[in-house]
């Protein structure tokens, strides 16, 4: 996990991440940190296996860890946090050190999912449908005391245990 590590200890992701965690405080709904980045992780790799997909684990872990970095940008500037996500992942995954780098490749794969996060489209990519599925998949709605306030749709929330 050199990789996803060198993605954490990055003064940018540190930077955002702190950021959102600030903002983020007192809020009584959905929150997005460590917790809920790596529940999504996690939810998606197993998703991957189970489906016999072959998607390098460090590739889901980070796509996860940076999924919601520009979510301090749409509190703050009304910034789409898939849009400005996806820019600072960019910024981050292309001044990794060099033993630390994803591929060309790699790097694509991780901002498509990052960008197609919110929304599916109708032929999402492998990881951009697993990082969707997972993110929504990760919260556990039958347990929040915020659930009736929560602006989700009815249909999206998860009145049970997803498998
Ligand atoms: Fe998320």
């Amino acid at each position: 996990m050199e990789r996803v590590n060198a993605i954490l200890r990055h003064p940018v992701y540190q930077s955002y991440y702190h950021r959102l965690e600030k903002l983020e405080q007192d809020r009584p709904f959905c929150r997005h940190q460590a917790g809920h980045l790596l529940d999504v992780a996690r939810i998606a790799y197993i998703r991957c296996l189970e489906e016999g997909c072959s998607l390098d684990k460090e590739v889901v872990y980070a796509a996860a860890l940076l999924h919601d970095i520009g979510k301090s940008l749409q509190y703050e500037q009304k910034i789409p946090h898939e849009i400005s996500g996806c820019v600072i992942a960019a910024e981050i995954l292309g001044t990794l050190p060099p033993e630390a780098a994803f591929s060309e490749a790699e790097k694509e794969q991780i901002l498509t999912a990052i960008r197609g996060h919110r929304r599916l489209r109708k032929e999402p990519e492998l990881l951009e449908r697993l990082l969707y599925e997972s993110d929504k998949a990760s919260r556990a709605c039958f347990a929040c005391p915020a659930e009736p306030e929560c602006s989700w749709d009815e249909e999206k929330k998860n009145k049970e245990i997803q498998l």
